[in-house]
């Protein structure tokens, strides 16, 4: 049976997949953003851990593995005959650091890059069980239901569960007995975010 890399408390339904899969095209389109969007948010942590060699050389795969993604997503929309779409923006994403900064105000204990951390392993892990899903649906799909595309499903499905244990473990590494109160925290508020966020032809 399959099992999110974080416990997560809020389980897709599985008919999610089938609304995504709507608009195939869409959903690859907002992916190949989400996984350009990893990237840079990998890049970006590096900053955080000068000096530290296991988080920086951690960062780095992680960075190089999503840009990975995102060119084999823009390769096989390529060979599907589909055009990468302007990025409409993740609600999702926005939804977690909106959350971050109302939680942060006024508090002096408040540690950012701590919930930066956890905030992307939530986010790798909501990927994980929802790309899951889609291998289930996609085989469904007439378009989709090709062998090179569910062998590239499945590799990023389990490509995402390491990055969302990575992220953990760079949390766990930098701030000890304090990550797991603060994940218990969060796993609460992602449940709530994702419950209230409408399906849409995007993995989140
Ligand atoms: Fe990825
Ligand atoms: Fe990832």
């Amino acid at each position: 049976m399959f099992k999110p890399p974080l416990p997560l408390r809020a389980e897709t339904p599985a008919p999610w997949a089938e609304a995504a899969l709507r608009d195939p095209e869409g959903l690859l389109s907002d992916h190949a953003h989400c996984e350009k969007k990893a990237a840079l948010s990998a890049l970006s942590l590096l900053h955080a851990f000068p000096g530290d060699a296991r988080a920086t050389t951690l960062l780095a795969r992680l960075a190089e593995e999503e840009l990975n993604h995102f060119r084999r997503v823009l390769e096989a929309m390529a060979r599907f005959g589909w055009a990468l779409r302007p990025d409409r923006g993740n609600a999702y994403a926005q939804g977690l650091l909106e959350i971050m900064d109302r939680d942060r105000k006024g508090r002096k204990d408040a540690e950012p890059l701590l919930d930066r951390l956890l905030i992307a392993s939530l986010i790798e892990a909501r990927s994980c069980e929802r790309l899951h899903l889609l291998e289930q649906a996609a085989t469904e799909h007439a378009q989709l239901d090709d062998a090179e595309w569910l062998a590239f499903l499945f590799e990023l499905e389990r490509c995402e569960a390491g990055h969302a244990l990575g992220y953990r473990s760079l949390a766990e590494d930098r701030f000890g007995a304090r990550m797991a109160p603060r994940l218990d925290w969060w796993l609460d508020r992602e449940a709530e975010l994702i419950q209230g966020l409408p399906w849409r032809s995007a993995v989140h």
